[in-house]
């Protein structure tokens, strides 16, 4: 197909028809377009942007371009989470089976990492056997047992957006509001969930810097997702620091199990409920606190471990949970880093660690390059804690000594300890639902504002 006419049409800033919006998809996933003038749109698409009624003919192409699932046969209501992705960020890999063991049904599309980002698939693969190709029947089958199950974003499920993102990747072409909102919000179409909620992360470790651009973003994600019938909630969180105490394939699973036995960082599990509760509140319906405290039980009582370990073996995966390590392989090397000075723990910036670990070979720098599963940081302290001198605060765990030691070496200036401790952030920035935004800072905050 020539896209020319579409290209100078959007250049002079016309709006596109669904009707020739649906042709430039078609030509996309069919390979009639040529890279240089699907790239040619795309720059001016980001020049010019487009109309809501334009990215919403974009996201129904490209949902489209591949299979659709549809859930509305199943006995209960679906609800997936999105996270625009950060640095140690592992809570899809507990809110998943928490949700699923409260009612809802879960059907997790998930993502590898790239660049200094992790991807709750490359943590998922950490478990030897587990499979996450799953063919459509099966899925289905897990999603209608278990409540829940962990796929990649196959080749089935809108390939149309594969080959733009990776020609926005390569065309400085990523930058775009109705470029981004077609990409996520077509493949959580294309998945079928009837809710969806966005964790949107915002700060140095985010791909949106600041608030504004953030609630940009998340104001068109929620309106366009409604186009959909889908109800859609955002919540905007701080990534400026690594989520947790550990970043890295298999040192973040055993995060999240710890988190899933009800242990782990009081930050992070504060986090996990100010997603859990808007899931649930999406899916099932409920007054915020008592589905709070319904979180709390299920993390407690081990029912969302339980659930957990059902799913993964399901899926093939040989694990562990009640073991510390959950018998996954160890890694072959660790460097212990140790306190420089007498003081309090700065919280390292979220993506100068994200780029030690794709050093490490925890992540990769090109989509195609292999991840070393036991590669990773963890942090033996929080955040603002005191420490003296010589007192160990992070192990650095690698396949070889020397990149443990090399990855140790580059690590330690983000851990000087400080004279005096910095105000502690609140993990959460907002929340964009059917009242419009709040800023909000705490769960607390989260909780009592909503349903009132
Ligand atoms: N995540 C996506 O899936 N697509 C984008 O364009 C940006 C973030």
């Amino acid at each position: 197909m020539n896209l020319l006419p579409l290209i100078v049409a959007k250049r002079r800033g016309e709006a596109l028809s669904a009707a020739a919006i649906d042709a430039f998809v078609a030509a996309v996933s069919d390979g009639s377009a040529p890279d240089y003038q699907i790239s040619a749109l795309l720059m001016a698409i980001v020049f010019q942007g487009m109309t809501e009624a334009e990215t919403t003919a974009l996201t129904r192409a490209m949902a489209a371009s591949g299979e659709q699932h549809d859930w509305s046969t199943l006995p209960r209501p679906t609800v997936d989470k999105h996270s625009t992705g950060g640095v140690g960020d592992k809570l899809s890999l507990v809110l998943a089976p928490l949700v699923a063991c409260l009612g809802a049904a879960v059907p997790m599309l998930s993502g590898r990492g790239l660049g200094f980002t992790g991807g709750t698939l490359d943590k998922l693969e950490s478990v030897p056997g587990l499979a996450t190709r799953l063919d459509t029947a099966r899925f289905r089958r897990l999603v209608e047992t278990l409540g829940c199950a962990f796929i990649g974003q196959s080749e089935g499920i809108a390939p149309a957006d594969r080959r733009l993102y990776a020609l926005r990747d390569v065309t400085g072409t990523v930058e775009s509001l109705p470029l981004i909102v077609s990409s996520i919000l077509s493949k959580k179409i294309a998945a079928g969930p009837s809710a969806l909620v966005i964790d949107l992360k915002v700060g140095r470790g985010a791909f949106m810097p600041d608030l504004e651009a953030a609630r940009a973003l998340g104001a068109a994600l929620r309106h366009t997702a409604g186009a959909f019938g889908r109800r859609c909630e955002v919540v905007y969180t701080r990534m400026d620091a690594p989520l947790g105490r550990a970043v890295g394939n298999r040192p973040e699973l055993l995060e999240a199990i710890q988190l899933l036995r009800g242990q782990g960082p009081a930050t992070l599990r504060e986090l996990v409920l100010a997603l859990a509760v808007p899931m649930l509140r999406l899916a099932r319906g409920g007054d915020p606190n008592a589905l709070a405290a319904e979180c709390d039980a299920a993390l407690d009582d081990g029912r969302a471990l339980a659930r957990f370990a059902e799913v993964l073996a399901a899926q093939g995966g040989r694990m562990d949970v009640t073991r510390d390590d959950a018998g996954l392989p160890a890694p072959a090397a660790t460097e212990t880093l140790r306190a420089a000075a007498d003081g309090v723990l700065p919280a390292p910036d979220a993506r100068a660690v994200g780029e030690l670990c794709v050093a490490l070979g925890a992540g990769r720098a090109r989509a195609e390059d292999a991840v070393d599963p036991a590669a990773g940081i963890v942090f033996l302290e929080d955040w603002g804690a005191s420490v003296r001198a010589g007192q160990a605060i992070a192990r650095v765990e690698a396949s070889d000594a020397s990149r443990a030691a090399r990855c140790a070496e580059a690590l330690a200036p983000l851990l000087t300890p400080d004279p005096v401790a910095a105000p502690a952030s609140a993990p959460l920035l907002g929340v964009e639902d059917e009242r419009g935004f709040r800023a909000l800072g705490r769960l607390s905050e989260l909780l009592g504002g909503m349903g009132r």
